[in-house]
């Protein structure tokens, strides 16, 4: 047995047993995976993003395949903070893995009454991550990832509200990620957590019909790796807290290839719609590669490639 530490340690009270995570919205709360996929094996499991009321989400076709990737406009359906305490958080609680719970709002005060119902049920999560890739509808719909006051405004709003692990999600859809990401940073983030999906369209060349129903949507998979590489290297190069590094991450060579580019862990979103249990078999799989590096801890191989 290859004898490599493969734990990451994001901060003093939170110890991931490996590195690798499940990506929001692609794993759904964790209860609906196949027998044979043991999620207590991964490093974290990341919710799909909670909002105050449940949501139907937007109008099918919600899915089309591009290229290397998928496109979605799955429009943040889920069951709603209320139903998902009563329903998912005593499983959550009772898995042997990190569980995250992701919160996405369109307001402050949406988020900040998500994250207040949870913690008033004490629940026993890990921490928070914070999808900002969502229209702030008092700001006229434009985005709060993508301005570093409104990010830095959101994080100290909910730093406020917990001390739990918080994670902000920052979008790719952005003139400069690293500014943003030092503004997740002055407002109190334990970390950051990027890629969310890259904006991207597609259209029926023969009908003229758009192939997602609300025209564009998100852009994920192995097409989006280099764009989401590009963006922890920068960042690593900014900030201090640690980079949860996602975007078409679908092997273990893809996972090294975070790392070294700065990311503490990693998350896994697409890939899951292949195979369910990657994740687990990365985990896996891990220190024997590592080790054929001749190397011992994960952490030797975190930031490497940066000057
Ligand atoms: C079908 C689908 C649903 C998603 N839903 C969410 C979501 O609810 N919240 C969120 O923060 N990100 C969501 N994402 C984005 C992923 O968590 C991830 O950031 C992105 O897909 C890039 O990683 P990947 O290339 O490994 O999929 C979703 C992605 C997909 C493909």
């Amino acid at each position: 047995m290859p004898s490599v530490d493969i734990t990451v340690r994001l901060n003093d009270q939170l110890l991931l047993q490996n590195p690798i995570l499940t990506a929001s919205g692609t794993f759904g709360y964790g209860d609906d995976v196949p027998d044979l996929v043991d999620v207590n094996r991964l490093g974290g499991l990341v919710t799909k993003s909670i909002t105050l009321h449940p949501r139907e989400g937007h109008s099918p076709p919600r899915i089309a395949e591009t290229p290397s990737g998928m496109l979605n406009a799955i429009g943040l359906a889920n069951i709603g903070v209320d139903r998902f305490c009563d329903e998912k958080l005593a499983f959550l609680a009772s898995l042997d893995t990190t569980v995250i719970v992701s919160i996405a709002g369109s307001s402050f005060a949406e988020y900040q009454e998500v994250m207040e119902i949870i913690e008033a049920r004490q629940p026993g999560i890990a921490g928070y991550e914070i999808n900002v890739s969502c229209p702030n509808v008092k700001e006229g719909g434009m985005e709060f990832g993508v301005s570093a006051q409104m990010t830095e405004g959101l994080t100290r709003t909910l730093r406020a509200l917990t001390d739990r692990y918080l994670i902000i999600k920052l979008s790719p859809n952005v003139t400069t990620i690293a500014d943003i990401a030092i503004a997740a940073e002055v407002g109190g983030a334990d970390a950051v957590s990027a890629i969310n999906t890259v904006v991207g369209m597609g259209i029926d060349p023969l009908t003229g019909k758009y192939q997602l129903s609300t025209g564009m949507g998100g852009l994920s998979g192995p097409a989006i790796r280099p764009i989401a590489l590009a963006a922890v290297f920068k960042i690593a190069q900014v900030v201090h807290i640690p980079i949860i590094g996602i975007g078409g991450i679908m092997n273990i060579e893809d996972v090294v290839m975070f790392l070294r580019a700065g990311a503490h862990a990693v998350q896994i979103g697409t890939a899951n719609y292949r195979d369910p249990g990657i994740g687990v078999h990365i985990a896996r799989d891990l220190p024997s590669y590592l080790e054929q590096l001749g190397i011992q801890q994960l952490s030797e191989v975190r930031g490497t490639a940066i000057p």
